[in-house]
């Protein structure tokens, strides 16, 4: 009997810090199966590869690569390349963001290439029984999957061995991705006539991912975008972003380090690029943060700036002049009981508690939210997008504006009631909950006629 006891408080000890690890490991679940399957392109800066963090990163490809996710590293060499020039008492030029590659420069390059692909190749290859990934195996392939073509002469300057990238082998990289591989990407692209060019990692990386259709971009920075002097932008769409590059709103309230200013210039654009040509989702990580890349992938907030094409584009909040379009909208569900009726006064006299999805000026999707300071809860009310829209995530964005929104107002539980929609929101971590569960003054005003299902969730910072 003592002894059976024991063997229980052996595997499950009552243990705060392996209590926190399992409820983590529960709470990165669905993200875990969101991203198996999903490529992912990272960028991967020069000084990054001989800084102690790459272990660390490396365990974390291992990882990932495990859990399933198509993995391209495109990795960098400038802190390589320049520590080799001084050696042999040379310079190159670095303008706009681009080396000037001379003959010299570009033979460094080559060297540099070969020496960081085997040094991550074999920390990519560790399986010790004391590191993280014990008895892990991984393959990895590098390879002439980039063409380039010379970047050429501008303003007078010529940039001789730099290239820009004309064609990424998307079906080859595929293939490889495929079979399980990991692919590692050095600034290189071959071109027809036999030549060598430098590129830049962070244009490889995006162009990589718009071929391969990747799911993610991430690239490691200084710092991250602001949203004003104080805060750190966490999500923005390309267009938002495009405008706050524009301002100069930047982390550095000060605008005194230009290097990292730089780096952000140079990136942002890239990141830009890759959402507009498909790429779901750019992440902008910053790269002295050991936990950056798990915490951006496995938690609901992340750790870094999250760059997606249209998110939340076309999401404000609802004025006077949109009753007629929400009307519009919901007047159908409401004749057929889906949704409970509101008179244009009820609406104009709530409006304020609107959001709506807006395309092309029309309103094609809206969501209401009943705030409740007392219980400190919210009720999500009347979301509908319109037929024509539907299945393209926008009620998805709206429940998701809005419980982000409560939530950043302190707001601890959302709240609904729905007659046919209930799996919609239970997929979307909603629970059924009973009608005593609602506050006294909803319980009174529950309309037992109407029959509504009870849903709730609890919000989480
Ligand atoms: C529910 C609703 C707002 C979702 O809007 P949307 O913009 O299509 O939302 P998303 O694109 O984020 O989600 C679409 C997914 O939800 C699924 N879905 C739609 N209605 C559903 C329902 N009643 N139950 C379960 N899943 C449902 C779709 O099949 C689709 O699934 P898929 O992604 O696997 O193809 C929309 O279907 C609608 O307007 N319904 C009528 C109004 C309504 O019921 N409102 C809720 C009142 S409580």
């Amino acid at each position: 009997m003592t002894k059976a006891k024991n063997t229980t408080q052996n595997v499950l000890p009552d243990n705060t810090s392996d209590n926190f690890a399992i409820d983590w490991f529960r709470a990165a679940s669905p993200y875990i199966n969101a991203h198996r399957g999903k490529t992912l392109v990272l960028a991967l800066p020069g000084e990054w590869l001989r800084s102690d963090l790459l272990p660390t990163l490396t365990h974390d490809l291992t990882l990932l690569s495990h859990l399933g996710l198509r993995l391209v590293v495109c990795f960098g060499l400038r802190a390589q390349v320049e520590e080799e020039l001084a050696r042999d008492n040379k310079s190159s030029e670095i303008v706009a963001g681009r080396r000037v590659t001379d003959a010299h420069a570009l033979r460094t390059i080559v060297e540099a290439a070969g020496t960081t692909r085997t040094k991550l190749e074999s920390c990519l290859s560790m399986g010790l029984p004391n590191t993280p990934m014990a008895g892990a195996r991984l393959s990895v392939s590098s390879g002439n999957y980039v063409t380039a073509q010379p970047f050429g002469v501008h303003n007078g300057l010529d940039f001789q061995h730099t290239g820009s990238i004309r064609e990424v082998h998307a079906t080859a990289i595929t293939a490889l991705l495929d079979a399980g591989h990991v692919v590692l990407l050095p600034p290189l692209g071959h071109s027809v006539t036999g030549d060598v060019f430098n590129v830049t990692a962070n244009e490889l990386a995006s162009a990589c991912a718009i071929a391969l259709k990747a799911d993610k971009l991430v690239f490691l920075v200084n710092e991250l975008p602001m949203s004003s002097p104080q805060e750190v932008l966490r999500q923005a769409s390309a267009s938002r972003l495009e405008e706050l590059m524009a301002t100069s709103v930047r982390n550095d309230a000060t605008h005194a380090n230009n290097a990292s200013n730089n780096e952000l210039e140079s990136i942002v654009p890239q990141a830009i690029e890759a959402v507009r040509q498909g790429v779901e989702r750019v992440h902008l990580l910053l790269n002295e943060d050991r936990n950056a890349l798990l915490c951006e992938m496995f938690t609901r907030d992340g750790s870094g700036t999250l760059i997606t094409a249209n998110q939340w584009e076309h999401i404000r909040a609802a004025t006077i002049n949109d009753v007629g379009g929400i009307i519009e909208l919901i007047e159908p569900l409401q004749a057929n009981g889906t949704l409970v009726s509101r008179s244009r006064e009820q609406l104009e006299l709530d409006i304020e508690k609107f959001v709506v999805s807006e395309r092309d000026g029309t309103v094609v999707a809206c969501a209401a939210m009943y705030p409740d300071d007392q219980t400190g809860e919210v009720e999500i009310a009347c979301i509908a997008t319109h037929p024509a829209y539907r299945g393209m995530g926008r009620g998805d964005e709206l429940l998701t504006h809005l419980e982000n929104t409560a939530t950043k107002q302190g707001f601890t539980m959302a709240r609904l009631q729905s007659t046919r929609t209930g799996h919609w929101f239970v997929e979307r971590g909603y629970v059924e909950s009973a009608l005593e569960s609602l506050p006294a003054s909803r319980q009174s005003s529950y309309n037992s006629q109407r029959n509504s299902k009870i849903y709730q969730k609890t919000l989480r910072k």
